[in-house]
């Protein structure tokens, strides 16, 4: 479900290359962060479904698929670069790598930067990033206790296959 929605406002972000390379990092659990992203952007969705929020889809699913943009495996400290404070720190790598390969609207910038809302202390700005948190925390929920099992482990991907899998 949402498959064609994320790659009707997302398919470049979907098919780069780093986008793909996320699903070499674990995020929790078992789930990649790259499943985790497509997980929340498809969670946000949802939300907007149920609740019927009007809100601009195109700036929610490429702000959910950027939030945790930060590209380096964050269960692994290192000297050069440690992790430890991975939570407070980790939004604002996001956008910063972000930025560099992708056109960001205020929207987009609001979900990125905002999304571990409280440890950010100032509040999401837009419904987009109130959205996107709230899924973030959700989808972060569920892998963590591993009712959302990711690929890892299991051999299948989860939710529909999709083609930058490849
Ligand atoms: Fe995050
Ligand atoms: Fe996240």
């Amino acid at each position: 479900m949402y498959e064609d929605e994320l790659q009707k406002y997302a398919n470049d972000i979907l098919m780069s290359e780093n986008f793909k390379s996320m699903r070499d990092f674990i995020q929790h659990g078992n789930m990649s962060v790259q499943e985790h992203c497509i997980s929340v952007a498809k969670t946000s969705l949802a939300i907007r479904d149920k609740y019927n929020i009007d809100c601009n889809t195109r700036d929610l699913i490429r702000g959910a698929l950027l939030h945790d943009y930060f590209l380096y495996d964050w269960h692994k400290n290192d000297k050069l670069s440690p992790h430890r404070l991975h939570g407070f720190f980790h939004p604002g790598r996001a956008l910063r790598n972000a930025k560099k390969e992708y056109y960001l609207s205020s929207r987009q910038e609001d979900i990125i930067i905002k999304h571990m809302w409280p440890l950010t202390v100032v509040p999401p700005m837009c419904r987009e990033a109130w959205i996107v948190t709230m899924a973030d925390k959700y989808c972060s929920f569920l892998e963590t206790v591993r009712i959302q099992k990711g690929v890892i482990h299991t051999g299948k991907i989860h939710g529909k296959n999709f083609k930058n899998r490849n």
